[in-house]
């Protein structure tokens, strides 16, 4: 079976893990601020604080920007569903924003026109490592703080800079299904002093300088984490060089027979999902039933996130967002996936569309 996805996991990561098991100092210590700094210095933002996911880093990023019951935040319509369930958790309301049909991710001119008088914050996705239009996006929305949602996008770049730039606070996730992992795990980043100081404190149950100054809960990375993520982040370059390979190859091949994701001019993608949009009249399931059958794991794309159980009784209509959940198709992609699994898929793939 050519799986959906594996994360690249090696000898050095399993010799940095072994050597925090051996040293007994397993919680948040000297390597989580190692891989804190380095991360921080690849997207050149000033802070990082590495938290346990990047659900805990949205979550976390709309506590210091003190959203709460009254507000609105902005939210791309189309994603897993965590941005939207942060905002949810924390009280407030999620003003749902459609996305753009070839790019996926919310438009400037969406953006605006979705903000309210009650908007207090706009979360932007990256979606599946394809940069956000940050230059177009930052203009339109002014002085409201931005939240940038890069939990796939490490190693991508807008024409302007890497995506973890964009966001008052950005925040990562080390998933494995992400473009490097620590198991579970995520980071906010950001250039502001306080932003970054007040971040620490909730993640470590709201301590301040040794004082307990709010009510907040553990939300800490392990030392166990920063060690696989340290030997992971030297991977980066070679992890997103493969990935683009492929989806290259996988956009020859299928080049006639489908639709996929665009990035806006001069951005880069990481490509962390290569999605497809079957063409209408195919039965989804049944195109990844066959697929199973032969040998390709086939995944469902994204989530229309208005229409699901969590947010029952939203009469949002987010028709693209709508469309490419219906729609789409994640294909196998990996760094270890060799060229001929690649053929593969998109024989098979192309095998089941013709039938
Ligand atoms: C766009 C987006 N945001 C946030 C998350 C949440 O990250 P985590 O699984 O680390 O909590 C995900 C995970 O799939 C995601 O795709």
């Amino acid at each position: 079976m050519i799986r959906l996805a594996k994360p690249w996991i090696g000898e050095d990561e399993q010799r940095a893990v072994a050597a925090v098991l051996e040293s007994g100092q397993l919680v948040q210590g000297a390597l989580v601020e190692r891989f804190e700094q380095a991360v921080a210095a690849l997207v050149g933002r000033k802070y990082a604080v590495a938290v346990s996911s990047g659900t805990a880093a949205l979550q976390l990023a709309l506590k210091v920007l003190s959203i709460g019951p009254g507000d609105e935040v902005l939210c791309p319509a189309l994603s897993w569903p965590s941005p939207a369930h942060a905002v949810r958790v924390a009280g407030a309301k999620v003003q749902f924003v459609d996305v753009d049909a070839d790019e996926w991710n919310s438009t400037e001119e969406a953006l605006r026109a979705a903000r309210t008088g009650e908007t207090k914050a706009a979360i932007v996705i990256d979606q599946f490592g394809n940069p956000a239009r940050a230059a177009a996006i930052r203009e339109a929305l002014g002085a409201l703080p931005i939240i940038e949602d890069a939990a796939c996008a490490l190693g991508s770049h807008f024409a302007n800079g890497p995506c973890g730039s964009l966001g008052k606070i950005s925040c990562l996730s080390f998933h494995p299904r992400k473009i490097l992992t620590t198991g579970e795990g995520g980071m906010c980043l950001t250039d502001d002093e306080d932003v970054a100081e007040k971040l620490r404190m909730l993640r470590n149950h709201g301590q301040l300088r040794g004082e307990f100054v709010v009510a907040a809960g553990n939300h800490r990375m392990t030392e166990i984490a920063a060690a696989l993520g340290l030997a992971q982040l030297q991977r980066l370059d070679n992890i997103v060089a493969r990935r683009r390979e492929l989806a290259a190859l996988y956009r020859e091949l299928l080049a006639d027979a489908l639709r996929w994701q665009r990035s806006p001019v001069g951005a880069e993608s990481n490509f962390q999902t290569f999605g497809v949009i079957l063409p209408q009249g195919l039965d989804r399931n049944s195109v990844r039933e066959k697929m199973g059958e032969r040998g390709v794991e086939a995944g469902l794309l994204s989530f229309a996130i208005h229409k699901l159980g969590s947010f029952a009784g939203s009469n949002a209509s987010m028709p693209i967002a709508e469309h490419v959940a219906a729609r789409g198709l994640a294909l196998p992609l990996f760094p270890q996936m060799r060229d001929a699994e690649a053929e593969e898929v998109a024989r098979v793939l192309l095998g089941v569309l013709n039938e």
